[in-house]
């Protein structure tokens, strides 16, 4: 049985190993004296060296968060439970993780509530798939698909350490997002699916099929290429409202005594964010005023227009009020 909460409600899955004495089996975040950071997996009768002495596990299993450890040298170590965004900077990875900062983002403005059901497709570490299984709670479900058995091993490891056993929101299938989605969702039924690969476009019309009327679709692509390609076969698809893409950049700040100011590094670059709203079936998106596009990518310097660009064009009235304005007005028999 699971154990319940204060309030006499099952605790969330997940809940009691972040809290209570350290055990043995779970990981510890250890800063150093110059905030450096070393995660351990405690165990018993294990040692942790440093080139300034070690101290045994045994040390820190039984306390409480938040303790200080000594080396046999006196150098004093933090240890904390490592929370949900250092564990996805830390944990084994295969594949590139969603930063914490994206996942953010993606939870929050593709709104991933309570309960819902949300498609992931790859699954590639999991990093993300852990900020998803919070969001969407117990009573949630996240169905991950991933085609490289070797990431999705990698994955269900990542989670279940997290969360200290299997999550019951959670599926994991193997293969193509393309072939498992259709067998693995019924028509019209899922709230939300988050696309985390090389080449989201090619998957649309089973994404279409699957997500509820006013679903979100969110991806998250590392170029502007992809990003200019996606939206584009988005409109051309007919079956999603209008797309909305943006970035964020995180810049962390510096605080000692009267040096407060952002830190001279930051991740300048991770990824590009992109949701659309699925429409009704049937249902056309209202026509935006917008020349259509000549195509993804033009090869020649004439298809390449301003307008294409988004760029406001000047009429020729304006440049000769400019040219007198500036003192070269043309000279009308030139
Ligand atoms: C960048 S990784 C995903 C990282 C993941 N979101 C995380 O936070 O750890 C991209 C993954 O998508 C998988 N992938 C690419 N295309 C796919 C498809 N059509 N169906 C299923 N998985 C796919 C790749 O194998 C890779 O593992």
């Amino acid at each position: 049985m699971r154990p319940t909460s204060e309030h006499g409600r099952p605790e969330a899955t997940g809940a009691a190993v972040r809290r209570g004495p350290f055990r043995a089996g779970e990981r510890v975040q250890l800063t150093d004296p110059k905030g450096k950071l070393h995660t351990i997996a405690l165990q018993e009768n294990a040692t942790f060296h440093t080139h300034r002495g070690y101290f045994r596990h045994d040390d820190i299993i039984g306390q409480p968060e938040g303790c200080v450890v000594r080396t046999t040298s006196g150098i004093e170590y933090l240890a904390l439970r490592p929370l949900l965004s250092d564990y996805t900077l830390s944990m084994p990875r295969g594949a590139a993780v969603v930063y914490p900062k994206d996942a953010g983002q993606i939870v929050a403005m593709a709104d991933i509530f309570p309960g819902a059901r949300v498609i992931e497709a790859g699954v590639g570490s999991g990093a993300l798939t852990l900020s998803l299984l919070r969001a969407v709670g117990d009573s949630g479900s996240v169905h991950s698909i991933e085609r490289r058995e070797d990431f999705a091993a990698i994955a269900r490891g990542n989670v279940e350490a997290f969360f200290g056993g299997p999550h019951p929101a959670w599926s994991l299938s193997r293969g193509d997002l393309a072939d498992v989605l259709p067998l693995v969702a019924e028509p019209g039924t899922v709230d939300r699916i988050v696309l985390d690969m090389l080449a989201p476009w090619e998957n649309l019309d089973v994404t279409a099929a699957a997500l509820a009327p006013g679903g979100v679709l969110v991806c998250y692509v590392a170029t502007t290429t992809q990003l200019s390609r996606l939206a584009e076969d988005l409109r051309d698809h007919g079956g999603f409202a209008e797309p909305e893409a943006w970035e964020t950049m995180v810049r962390s700040w510096h605080l000692e005594g009267l040096a407060v100011r952002p830190n001279h590094r930051m991740v300048g670059h991770t990824g590009f964010l992109l949701t659309a709203r699925r429409m009704a079936d049937g249902v056309e998106a209202p026509v935006r005023r917008r020349r259509p596009s000549k195509g993804n990518y033009p090869t020649t310097s004439e298809e390449w227009t301003p307008e294409d660009l988004g760029e406001r064009t000047v009429s020729d009235k304006k440049v000769r009020r400019v040219r007198r304005d500036v003192g070269q007005a043309a000279n009308p028999e030139a």
